[in-house]
């Protein structure tokens, strides 16, 4: 029955790269240390469908303390392991969602356990310090064992923050503060400046504006939201900032067949985006930064190609913005590599980059002179969070230890092929298949049967989830036209599992 449903390319491309036994076996790379073998479920295992009882229950309790609304189930995380996410009714998930793509390496990982069982370690998660201030003597060797160990090329600075938003909302701060003393000359305001910026006025408050794109998605607090254009759900009722949108391609899909097409969509959107930065110049309301996704995530997985975003860095150039790229989703190697931009293939792909989710603690890199002039410009009580880079610098080794950029890639290859095969199957339900490393996408005819597939999924065992337009269509009255279905990961273990399982299940949805 299994091998029936797995496609011959599919099988194909599995029998020769990876090795794979039953529906729900247990793969682990050859290569992998022990520790693994010993701490993975062997797959899925569903006691009651999704969300069980005990999940029912808690979410009515946690109702009458805050809106559960977007709550799926509870989880048991001492019980998670690996790929693996236990709910609380003991339902056993191949977690291909993450925890929204912000888990590296599973749940549990050995090599995260035993760090964090080092007494030495004990203060750093105890006592949580203000590191704008007060960081502890190891801060700047775990800060170079961690972050700075893969910074992108040509930035050699990192400032921590917490969550996404954070770090975008400061990344901001930071290419607006430098542009204004590009335009002063200097970096001494005058007394005007300090006195209209208490009143909310210019030139203390200029206006300056950040280009963003369509269907970008760059966090929910008041500045990044005038950036996010995702959907309605976000925005509606926030009073925003009078910032430019320029058109992100939509481009056809496999990039190999419309390369024509694609590049004359993408020459259409740079033309665009000039257009708009000048036009913004003349009304008075100069671009200071452009802030770009590498692949646009939450607006449901839109790519560009290397060539669009090189041409975006030179418009960016020459007309003096900052650029700024949002690695928030595509960062921390579920695209085949540390970065997305590493992609383009560029020796200086941007001024700022972004990042959080993966990365673990949140934060932006950027260049020298995107350096906050003067103390607390860019700061907040924690300024990020040590743990986290002792964390990740651990994250970091086991990435490198087990390559498993390389097994992104491997793997990733053989998921596009799979999701390639499904919509040649199903093509009145799926298209539009596409993807760089795991960090795969596959197009569902309409939001219905979209939902039906995450849930009959989830209730078979498969954790998967949903970006693109959902409710922007009954809020604003457009008609759908597209939903999605993301797989964003990279995983230590079980490789051959989750590609299996997640093509084999939603073939079995499509088959009911
Ligand atoms: C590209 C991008 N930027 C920013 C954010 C905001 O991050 P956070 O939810 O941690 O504030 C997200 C979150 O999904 C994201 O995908």
């Amino acid at each position: 029955m299994a091998s029936s449903l797995i496609s011959r390319r599919f099988a194909l491309s599995l029998q020769t790269n990876l090795w794979l036994s039953a529906p729900g076996c247990r793969y682990v790379s050859k290569a992998a240390p022990k520790t693994q073998l010993e701490y993975d479920y062997d797959g899925p295992s569903m006691k009651t469908s999704v969300p069980g009882p005990r999940s029912q229950a808690l979410t009515k309790q946690l109702g009458e303390i805050q809106n559960v609304g977007a709550v799926n189930f509870f989880c048991n995380y001492e019980e998670s392991r690996g790929n693996y996410l236990v709910d609380v009714d003991n339902n056993r998930m191949l977690d291909v969602y993450t925890q929204i793509s912000s888990i590296p390496i599973g749940y549990n990982h050995p090599a995260l356990l035993k760090l964090m069982a080092n007494p030495n370690h004990l203060s750093t998660l105890v006592n949580r310090p203000a590191l704008g201030i007060l960081p502890p003597e190891n801060f700047p060797d775990k800060l170079t064992e961690s972050l700075l160990s893969v910074s992108p090329s040509g930035m050699t600075r990192v400032q921590t923050m917490a969550c996404g938003s954070c770090s975008n909302e400061n990344a901001y701060k930071a290419m607006f503060i430098w542009y204004r003393n590009k335009e002063r000359g200097h970096n001494m305001p005058s007394d005007e400046d300090v006195s209209t910026c208490m009143i909310n006025k210019a030139p203390g408050c200029p206006d300056l504006s950040i280009l963003s794109f369509n269907g970008g998605f760059h966090g929910r607090t008041m500045g990044c939201l005038a950036t996010t254009h995702s959907k309605a759900i976000h925005k509606l009722d926030v009073p925003s900032f009078d910032w430019p949108m320029a058109p992100f391609p939509r481009l056809q899909y496999p990039l190999e067949e419309f390369t024509r097409e694609n590049a004359q969509e993408e020459a259409r959107c740079l033309e665009e985006t000039e257009d708009v930065i000048v036009k913004w110049r003349q009304k008075g309301n100069p671009v200071a930064g452009i802030v770009i996704e590498p692949i646009q995530a939450e607006g449901g997985d839109n790519h560009a190609s290397p060539d669009f975003f090189k041409g975006l860095r030179n418009i960016a150039r020459k007309h003096g913005c900052a650029f700024h790229v949002d690695e928030v989703q595509t960062g921390g190697g579920a695209t085949g590599k540390y970065w997305a931009h590493e992609h383009w293939g560029m020796d200086d792909p941007a001024d700022i980059v972004s990042f959080s989710k993966k990365l673990l603690t949140g934060g932006y890199y950027h260049k020298d002179e995107l350096q906050a002039d003067k103390p607390y410009r860019i700061f907040n009580t924690w300024m990020g969070d040590p743990s986290k880079n002792l964390l990740l610098a651990e994250v970091l080794n086991v990435i490198r230890r087990e390559n498993l950029l390389e097994e992104v890639t491997r793997s990733g290859k053989a998921l596009l092929n799979g999701l390639y095969d499904l919509q040649a199957q199903y093509p009145g339900i799926l298209s539009r298949a596409r993807g760089q490393g795991t960090f795969c996408a596959i197009d569902i005819c309409d939001d219905a049967t979209r939902n039906s597939i995450l849930l009959k999924a989830r209730d078979k065992g498969v954790l998967l989830g949903g970006c693109g337009d959902r409710s922007i269509p009954r809020i604003v009255g457009e008609k759908l036209k597209r939903v999605h279905l993301t797989i964003s990961t990279i995983h230590t273990i079980t490789r051959t599992e989750i590609l299996y399982n997640v093509c084999f299940k939603i073939q079995g949805q499509m088959s009911l």
